[in-house]
């Protein structure tokens, strides 16, 4: 297969049986989306669900492409950044979807990063009790980890993604083209989550990265789209063996208990990629206080968390407190006990509920101390 670039189409399959799907990754498919949403969701309308920053570059041309398929599509524009991952916004788009002409079998077709993903896959999940889903991402943070999986939701006052479904996707189409458009600090947050899979689940990947940060950095078309594959292989990987987070799903928050401690405390200041980089730091030094992982280990991982741009330190006005207080209203948590995921060995990775508040307090005192 190949397309304008006439670079050539990865195809990555997600084998969920009868909900299986592919990930399309290439430059310039969003001009094909109309034909590819055609071949799985025979409907007369479609819609469209995209943010303000997005729309504006990529809206027409995914409309004009659905039109060519014979679609009648509206699109909805949302505001863009972490707020609108909200009910108010999902209603919104019920309000839309309920003025139209949708039918069952009319797809919503997500088109953003990892913010509309969430919002749109929430809706596509529980309106009608669930119309077909499709996943156009737009950053890096969307193409490497949210748009693969069917985790979908969105936040309440009390939590990040509190309120969600597991809802797979019909198709997701990577058009790789649009990372050129990305601000470099979202560009570089998303490969926090590249840096984790590999982490978690592929040692040469590591060493890949090392040898290839500079073109990666430089978003050099070639290297993206063997990124996104790499990523997208690892994540469908482990979605298939555990969809709906029995066990083996639960690696993926490497990085995330203090990470999503550190997001909700700076109020969505920082990147999610961002707190993810710096909560794999103070995880990785965590497993080394408890003699979990080698130190030669753990200050590799802060040198590529470093290369690519990422925060290795928190900031110093947050309070280890406050961030221990959240990491104990994790969803992870079970029976009280906060759940870390670690790395023993780059590939391989380990669960515990033993971790101390001192071994955390004294790992968020280095970090936070700047040294
Ligand atoms: N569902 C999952 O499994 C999963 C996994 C990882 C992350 N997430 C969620 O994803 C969210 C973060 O995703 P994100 O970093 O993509 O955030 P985002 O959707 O807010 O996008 C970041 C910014 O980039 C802009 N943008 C997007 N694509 C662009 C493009 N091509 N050109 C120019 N600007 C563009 C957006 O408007 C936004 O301002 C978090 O809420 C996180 O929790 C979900
Ligand atoms: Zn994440």
């Amino acid at each position: 297969m190949s397309n304008t670039n006439s670079s050539p189409v990865r195809e990555v399959p997600v084998e969920l049986g009868d909900r299986r799907y592919v990930v399309r990754i290439g430059a310039g498919l969003l001009d094909g989306l109309g034909a590819a949403v055609r071949a799985l969701c025979p409907a007369p309308t479609a819609t469209i669900v995209t943010d303000t920053n997005v729309g504006p570059l990529y809206a027409e041309r995914a409309v004009r492409s659905m039109k060519s398929a014979g679609y009648d599509p509206q699109s909805v524009t949302i505001p863009a950044g972490d707020a609108s991952n909200s009910l108010e916004q999902a209603a919104r788009i019920y309000d839309v979807l309920g003025a139209s002409r949708m039918e069952r079998k009319s797809p919503l077709v997500a088109l953003g990063g990892g913010v509309m993903g969430d919002l749109t896959g929430f809706v596509a999940a529980t309106w009608l009790r669930g119309v077909p889903f499709i996943q156009c991402p737009t950053t890096t943070e969307a193409d490497i980890d949210a748009s693969v999986g069917g985790k979908t939701a969105v936040n309440h006052t009390s939590g990040k993604n509190m309120i969600g479904a597991f809802y797979q996707p019909r198709l997701v189409l990577m058009d790789i083209a649009t990372l050129q458009t990305l601000d470099d600090r979202d560009f570089r947050a998303g490969l926090a989550e590249s840096i984790k899979h590999g982490a978690i689940r592929d040692a040469a990947m590591l060493d890949w990265h090392e040898q290839n940060a500079a073109r990666i950095l430089s978003h050099d078309p070639a290297i993206l789209a063997e990124l996104l594959e790499k990523n997208v292989r690892i994540k469908a990987g482990v979605v298939a063996a555990d969809e709906r987070e029995a066990g083996l799903r639960a690696i993926l928050n490497f990085g995330h208990t203090i990470g999503h401690a550190v997001e909700s405390l700076l109020h969505y200041e920082w990147r999610h990629g961002e707190c993810v980089a710096a909560g794999m730091v103070a995880v990785a030094r965590i497993a080394v206080r408890r003699s979990i992982m080698s130190q030669a280990d753990a200050d590799r991982l802060e040198k590529i968390i470093a290369a690519f741009g990422l925060p290795t330190r928190i900031p110093k006005h947050l309070a280890a407190d406050e961030i221990i207080a959240l990491t104990k209203t994790d969803k992870k948590v079970s029976a009280g006990k906060v759940h870390f995921v670690f790395v023993p060995r780059f590939g391989e990775t380990m669960m515990r509920d033993d971790i101390t508040e001192d071994d955390v307090r004294a790992v968020l005192a280095e970090i936070r101390a700047g040294s």
